[in-house]
């Protein structure tokens, strides 16, 4: 495309999940959501520039009817693209195939299997990264930059290169990378394919240096190298004033009163906060404070395992599955220790941001045990949040274990006996000793705060 079609966003960031869904009221109303999550808030930043554009994805009927309405925010353009092509790209390919390789979530005998089934699924994620590419082709101006985010839009760069050759695109993953035998299972053309589609950027960032040199090494394994684009790391942080400020609020204190409440005196809390994702490892959490319960029968009655688990990706049956298995093993627990006075899981599963941030504040112990997790932000927000400091048990496999390591008691995530133990010494560890951990890692972990991590790629991308 020529430069005279240009468009006049100066900058563009382009991702599946904007910073806005609407849903659509019985009687015909639209409601606007404001998104929450470390994309948002770290793209957000680009809120502030005038010439600044977001495109994403129609993802329901209610932001539907907001395109054909013509309902929409300034500075954002979300596209409706055929809802079976969405499905199909989103739930077939992204997070049934993409996240499950980059997660090494597969379990033989009887998955993967790249069949006619997956073909049709590849055509609707090239169909739907194409829409993105042409809308980001339409809308930039000459020489703008564009930030592509994530494993839906990996064939974006490269189709867009073909589109725009004066823009310059940046491509950000928020997962993990695969090492190079587990990418490999992949068929070779589309290996390929989404290693060429993510080269035609500029420059690629990566959450950890892990997930950079495993990108990588998938490169020259199956490319025979990066082919001179750039690749960085920036390890996106909390948002420290945000969160002081927003876990301060009265409805985050009436949820504290309130989980005060349902949890009892003199107890000390275990908190975890996930979305209900194969990847987060909630039945094994679940398996090694079951352990900690049996094997130290001095817990019983003094501690409660508060679990948010919010539901996620309800589309996909496997989700489905493992949200009711979630719910099943924390009833089994409640019911062979539970006692007239004591309920020793509280398992919430309807999303509330207020109700995460009280137990954040109030929570003894932090359990973030992750199979695989590009970042996670829930082990960084904890130390930001707490009120008296709070002991964080960590997987080594969560990316924020590079940064926060240290303070961190760091387990194996499939080591539930390991887990359980890491559990108790939590649990004892001497106040002081909790609170000075803590100060080290609420500063580790707002180090590269959202604003900051955005603006870092965007001038690494422009000079
Ligand atoms: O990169 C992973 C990610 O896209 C995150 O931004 C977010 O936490 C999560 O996955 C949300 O997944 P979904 O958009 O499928 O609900």
């Amino acid at each position: 495309m020529a430069s005279e079609q240009a468009g006049a966003a100066q900058v563009l960031v382009a991702s599946n999940r904007g910073p806005v869904t609407y849903s659509l009221g019985a009687d015909g109303t639209l409601d606007a959501k404001r998104g929450g999550g470390g994309l948002v808030s770290g793209l957000s930043a680009i809120g502030d520039e005038a010439d600044a554009l977001w495109v994403c994805s129609a993802l329901g009927d209610g932001d539907r009817e907001a395109v054909r309405r013509g309902v929409g925010e300034p500075g954002v353009r979300m596209l409706d693209i055929d809802a079976a092509v969405h499905a199909d790209a989103y739930n077939g390919i992204a997070n049934s195939v993409l996240w499950f390789v980059h997660h090494m979530l597969y379990q033989t005998p009887l998955e993967p299997a790249f069949g006619p089934e997956f073909r049709a699924q590849w055509a609707a994620y090239e169909t739907y990264n194409r829409a993105f590419a042409e809308a980001l082709a339409h809308e930039a101006a000459p020489g703008a930059a564009v930030l592509v985010q994530d494993y839906h839009l990996a064939l974006v760069p490269g189709m867009l290169r073909e589109l725009r050759a004066d823009l310059r695109i940046g491509h950000f993953s928020h997962t993990p990378w695969a090492p190079v035998d587990y990418f490999r299972l992949l068929p070779d053309d589309i290996a390929e394919q989404l290693l060429r589609g993510m080269l035609g950027a500029d420059r690629l960032g990566f959450l950890t240096g892990r997930w950079a040199d495993a990108f990588t090494a998938c490169c020259v394994a199956v490319l025979g190298g990066t082919s001179g684009t750039r690749i960085g790391v920036h390890g996106l942080g909390a948002d420290a004033d945000f969160l002081r400020e927003r876990s301060r609020r009265p409805d985050v204190e009436e949820r504290l009163a309130a989980l005060r409440e349902q949890i009892g005196p003199d107890r000390k809390i275990i908190v975890r906060v996930d979305r209900t994702e194969l990847s987060k490892n909630i039945v094994r959490g679940l398996g090694a404070y079951r352990q900690l319960l049996a094997e130290r029968p001095e817990w019983r009655e003094r501690v409660v395992h508060v679990a948010f688990a919010y539901p996620s990706r309800q589309d996909l049956a496997v989700y489905c599955d493992y949200t009711a298995e979630v719910a099943r093993v924390a009833e089994a627990i409640n019911s062979a220790y539970g006692t007239a006075g004591w309920t020793p899981v509280v398992l919430h599963v309807k999303d509330d941001f207020a109700r995460s941030l009280a137990a954040y504040r109030l929570a003894d112990v932090a359990l973030v045990n992750p199979i695989r997790d590009g970042m996670n932000l829930v082990a960084k927000e904890v130390p930001v949040v707490s009120d008296e400091g709070c002991a964080l048990v960590l997987s080594r496999e969560a990316g924020a274990h590079e940064e926060l390591a240290e303070d961190a008691l760091t387990i194996n995530p499939y080591d539930v006996s390991a887990t359980a133990a890491a559990l108790h010494e939590a649990l004892v560890m001497p106040p002081e000793e909790r609170a000075e951990r803590t100060k080290r890692l609420a500063a580790a972990a707002t180090a590269l705060p959202p604003a900051q991590w955005f603006l870092d790629q965007l001038q690494a991308l422009t000079t």
